[in-house]
């Protein structure tokens, strides 16, 4: 696979210091899966922190480096992924700029987390040129890797749909080539009678009846041609859907599933609520958070009984335990046969069984920080390289090349 074919995944996360099992069972249990399936790059956005943190910047640098500690601790592998840090790749800066130059401030607005998030943080001042270009942070962050797919949750869905725009956009400004037609024709040619043939069908097929299916087999034939140059590939596949070659591809969400780890209260887990279980907490923090965890409040006494569905703890056993397990809670609680400590004892042991080997590996590399820095600089070097390579291109489609 060629660095332009190759499925890449990208994604981000901003700095928000230590993880917990919400993160562990929703986010990086996806990004463990991928990392085997595909080339990842996985990186911390710290200038996106910025965004909304530009007046408390103490806590951007600590709190990547926890994370990338999480990351590493829970098996996220520097052998497999790409990991490093946005603002160590000052590509992505550039790249911004040079989208920000016709990037509509109207797209920008209608960006569904702008408005939401300025509701949601009242007490911060968001009315900032860098708030309002997040999106477009974002957007730069995926195009210059031209990743073709994007873990994210639902609620980033909207930015990588405006990313989509925005490749489109870039690629009708910039995709025309002086002689595109002629050099199109060229390339075609080189294809062979037949493949030629078989090309100049299917985009007629595509163009005049639109159809799906014939564009598809018809950039199968363009992507297995093996004696044209990548310069041609792309015309071949530019020339598909109209007169520009595609400089930057549109990415695709690749959707994560919403982590269904409920919160000590019952909430959802995170941070905000103050209700979750650190990936680093020590076994004692977790036996004492789950220890004082609310119960179904109908069992005031030892000898009232309950009911599972009303209480939080139950929600673990759903995670957590077997149905063995899960039988013996239904029926002790509900005839009062067991006692909440009694019931909470199994979720205790099974999520210190998960957290161990984890706590373990973060030991390792807290006292091993060098470590981290080595992995860091290796991967923000393969982000780099890649990134300069599509910002060459970019200038190059932009006219600024000044030989
Ligand atoms: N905005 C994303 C979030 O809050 C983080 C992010 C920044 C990101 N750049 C990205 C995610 C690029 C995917 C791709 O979760
Ligand atoms: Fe909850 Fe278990 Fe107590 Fe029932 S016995 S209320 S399920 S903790």
């Amino acid at each position: 696979m060629n660095s332009s074919s190759a499925q890449r995944v990208l994604s981000g996360m901003r700095p928000t210091g230590q993880l917990h099992l919400g993160h562990l069972r929703g986010v990086l249990n996806n990004w463990l899966r991928l990392q085997h399936e595909y080339p990842c790059y996985f990186f911390v956005a710290d200038w996106h922190a910025l965004t909304t943190e530009y007046d408390n910047v103490g806590i951007i640098a600590p709190n990547v480096w926890d994370m990338l500690i999480d990351w590493l601790a829970v098996g996220i592998h520097p052998g497999e992924a790409t990991l490093f840090i946005q603002s160590k790749v000052p590509e992505h800066a550039e790249l911004h700029l040079l989208m920000s130059m016709s990037t509509p401030l109207s797209w920008l607005e209608r960006v569904p987390t702008y408005k939401d998030q300025q509701q949601k943080l009242q007490d911060k001042d968001l009315s900032t040129y860098g708030f309002l270009g997040y999106p477009l942070l974002q957007s730069a962050d995926i195009l210059i890797y031209k990743a073709s797919l994007v873990p994210v949750g639902e609620d980033q869905v909207p930015h990588i749909e405006f990313t989509r725009e925005l490749a489109r956009r870039f690629n009708h400004l910039y995709g025309k080539e002086p002689n595109f037609e002629e050099n199109a024709k060229e390339a075609i040619r080189k294809l062979g009678k037949k493949n030629a043939k078989l090309y100049k069908d299917l985009r007629k097929r595509y163009q005049q009846q639109g159809e799906e299916d014939a564009l598809s087999t018809a950039q199968a034939l363009v992507d297995s041609q093996q004696n044209i140059t990548l310069g041609d590939k792309k015309r071949l596949l530019g020339y598909l859907e109209g007169q520009t070659k595609t400089i930057l591809p549109e990415p695709e969400v690749l959707l994560t599933p919403t982590s269904k780890m409920p919160g000590l209260d019952g909430q959802k887990m995170s941070k905000s609520y103050n209700n979750t279980i650190g990936l680093r907490d020590s076994p004692t923090t977790v036996e004492n958070k789950i220890r004082t965890m609310p119960t179904d409040p109908a069992r005031v006494r030892r000898t009232d009984v309950g009911d599972p569905e009303k209480c939080p703890v139950w929600r673990f056993h759903q995670i957590y335990s077997s149905d063995e397990i899960k039988n013996w809670v239904q029926n002790g609680c509900q005839t009062a046969k067991i006692g909440c400590l009694d019931c909470k004892q199994p979720v205790i042991e099974s999520i210190l069984t998960e957290l161990s080997p984890i706590r373990e590996r973060s030991q390792h590399y807290l006292t091993e920080p060098e470590s981290v820095r080595a992995i860091l600089t290796e991967g923000c070097e393969k982000a780099r390289a890649l990134a300069r390579e599509t910002l060459e291109e970019v200038r190059q489609a932009m006219g600024l090349i000044y030989r």
